[in-house]
């Protein structure tokens, strides 16, 4: 099937979501759409997440590299992170933008709160991300904002003046 070239990017907290969906999005037309995801990536390249900066430099790089290279050969490419910060969305859209992709973002931040926990809670422990975590993501991020998440102002304008 050959439709408009596209990068999605999801947004929400841990167990929101944001796998099953992009796992579900790619499997309605696998030859012409791929997953890209930092937490695969994270185990592919140090067997897991260390939570320190140098790695997430890394992950960016590959997962990037990935995006662009996949949306230049005419695959449409779901990035399934959380992109609850406007800075990774907004490298996302720079991305699609140099490849004339559509970009399009999957909000899930109006998952409940608790509903993420009790997703997370029964997880295998090596991908749990336990409550602590998520309460903090969630005060930075989604306590007070409106849903969905405001898109970053650069990203609004551009998709505005389509
Ligand atoms: N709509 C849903 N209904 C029921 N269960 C769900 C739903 N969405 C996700 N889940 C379940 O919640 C768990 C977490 O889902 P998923 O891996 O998609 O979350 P995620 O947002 O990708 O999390 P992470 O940020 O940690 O990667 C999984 O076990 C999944 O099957
Ligand atoms: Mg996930």
């Amino acid at each position: 099937m050959t439709g408009v070239l596209e990068l999605l990017a999801t947004r929400g907290l841990p167990a929101s979501g944001k796998t099953r969906f992009a796992r579900g999005w790619v499997a309605e037309d696998p030859s012409a759409r791929a997953r890209v995801s930092r937490d695969d990536t994270r185990a592919m390249l140090h067997g897991g997440w260390l939570g320190t900066s140098w790695q997430e430099r890394q992950v960016t790089v590959v997962t990037h590299g990935a995006i662009l290279d996949l949306l230049r050969q005419g695959v449409s490419v779901v990035e399934d992170g959380t992109n609850l910060a406007d800075k990774h969305l907004v490298a996302l859209w720079d991305i699609a933008e140099r490849t004339g992709a559509a970009f399009r973002v999957v909000d899930l931040t109006d998952v409940p709160f608790e509903v993420c926990v009790a997703r997370d809670a029964v997880r295998p422990r090596s991908t749990r991300v336990g409550r602590e975590s998520m309460l903090r993501m969630f005060e930075r991020h989604l306590q007070g904002r409106p849903r969905p998440l405001p898109l970053p102002p650069l990203v609004r304008s551009a998709l505005e003046t389509r």
